[in-house]
């Protein structure tokens, strides 16, 4: 089964709301562990560097240096990318720094550093319920810089969500991909995205992965690691063990297939276009490292308008990562100053030299409670000011991306679902990623040509205090 038949196999209807076939098993461990293996700790004390979250987020860096890299920074780095959040303690549950449906956080989080301060080469796995990290492989080799690895466990979200899970795997890893980067920013390093895994056997073997439960599915690449010649510190078959516990179960012969179709190979995501005419001044500014800390899905939203200047920088900043082919992103406005409640479709191509001229009206009409209905009757959207939708064209992804495309931009939506947090966040607004709706409906609200499939759905508003 390719990615495209998944999709429209895993559809929710009225009727109709996915399999469970084949998958079972037990709850999940929250967090994977390498037992029996060295783990050296992060720094407790986080640095605080004084970046805003706005030009983080909106610019990439003039240049990077990796040899600038100490261990607070790395250790800031997977803190910021995937750690556990301070307000976690008050509300009992190990909620991270990124959003994932159901906070089940089916993504692990692997690291190869080449060169950086005091840490021997090799291959390590993040602990983020310790703050460190377990060395799993030695080796390395000559490079300068870091490959920071996202691997996912299907099951963790499957037991929950059946075969519709790996929809939702993909996107949590789009958003850890993105929030990595951001990080990657914060402590000084630009870095480059990519989906899939060059050389997926050669990977697993080094981190001990069984397929069957979990495999890397992109990650972020800075400076030029090299990365040769990783030997595991343990047997592959104990290694596997603990990704077997780590995962809890089997996530069926469904997910089990289309994972191992479109995991091969490796596609890198385009840098991004510089978002220009904004000044420092004019932005928000909050830091990033409060921004990141403090984030959280909002589904209190007061139906407040907002500014014609704020949304505009919305559509630039998701304009700059969504111009691929096959990938459409539309909005639905109820309340967005200078716009006729409706639905717009971005021309993704112009939107970051042109912000909210890009966009087309499609449908003349406030959509916000239908498109509630739509996302299985959550009634909290309705407040919402816009939403935005993000749809693949099949047709064109395949002829573009092949059979992995659907991977490859499922990630993206979850990233340019990554930049929507932050950017809410920035603007002391609140958003919520919706990936259960019943897909027929989702496409006549907006609506939809025939070959396009809505893939995430985030409603977007001003929050109440
Ligand atoms: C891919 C994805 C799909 C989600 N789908 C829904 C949804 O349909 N309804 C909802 O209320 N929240 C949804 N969420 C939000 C998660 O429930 C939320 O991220 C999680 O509970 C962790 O909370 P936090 O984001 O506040 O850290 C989704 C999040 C992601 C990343």
């Amino acid at each position: 089964m390719t990615g495209y038949e998944y999709h429209r196999y895993t559809a929710y209807s009225r009727w109709r709301l996915g399999g469970r076939g084949g998958i079972r098993g037990g709850r999940p461990e929250l967090f994977k562990k390498y037992r029996g293996s060295e783990i050296k700790k992060f720094p407790e004390s986080l640095l605080k560097p004084d970046k805003k979250l706005m030009e983080v987020v909106l610019w990439r860096l003039p240049g990077s240096s990796s040899a600038l890299f100490d261990e607070n920074l790395l250790g800031l780095l997977f803190f910021l990318s995937y750690g556990i959040r301070p307000d976690s303690g008050l509300r009992g549950y190990p909620f991270r720094t990124v959003p994932s449906a159901g906070a089940l956080y089916p993504c692990e989080l692997y690291f190869c550093p080449d060169g950086i301060g005091p840490w021997e080469g090799g291959f390590y796995h993040y602990r983020a319920d310790l703050h460190g990290a377990e060395r799993i492989a030695k080796g390395g080799g000559s490079g300068s810089g870091l490959d920071v690895k996202v691997s996912v466990l299907p099951y963790r979200s499957a037991f929950k969500y059946g075969e519709r899970a790996l929809r939702y795997v993909l996107l949590d890893a789009g958003h850890l991909i993105e929030q990595i980067r951001m990080a990657g920013r914060i402590v000084g390093l630009e870095g480059l995205a990519y989906s899939g895994c060059e050389e997926p056997s050669v990977w697993e073997k080094a981190a001990g992965l069984s397929a069957d439960h979990e495999v890397f599915i992109g990650g972020v690449r800075f400076g030029e690691p090299d990365c040769a010649n990783l030997m595991p510190v343990m047997p592959i078959p104990e290694m596997q063990r603990c990704g077997e516990l780590a995962s809890g179960g089997d996530c069926g012969p469904v997910i089990r297939e289309v994972l191992d179709a479109i995991r091969h190979g490796c596609f890198v995501f385009d840098e991004e276009p510089e978002i220009a005419g904004y000044e420092d001044e004019s932005l928000p500014d909050i830091s990033a490292f409060n921004a990141i800390i403090g984030r959280r899905s909002h589904r209190n939203y007061t139906g407040k308008t907002i500014s014609y200047g704020v949304f505009d920088l919305f559509v630039r900043a998701l304009g700059s990562l969504s111009d691929y082919s096959g990938f459409v992103v539309y909005f639905a406005l109820a309340a967005v100053e200078g716009f006729t409640p409706g639905v717009y479709l971005l021309k993704a191509d112009e939107a970051v030299k042109k912000g909210c001229e890009a966009l087309g009206r499609i449908r003349s009409a406030s959509v916000m409670t239908e498109l509630a209905h739509a996302c299985l009757g959550q009634g909290w959207m309705a407040n919402g000011s816009f939403a935005v939708i993000i749809a693949l064209s099949f047709e064109d992804a395949e002829r573009a991306y092949g059979d992995r495309g659907y991977m490859h931009l499922m990630i993206n939506a979850g990233r340019v679902g990554q930049r929507i947090y932050l950017l809410s966040e920035g603007f002391g607004l609140g958003c919520c990623g919706v990936g259960a709706f019943y897909d027929g409906d989702v496409s006549d609200v907006v609506p939809m040509d025939d070959d396009t499939y809505p893939v995430y759905v985030i409603p977007v508003g001003s929050r109440s205090r």
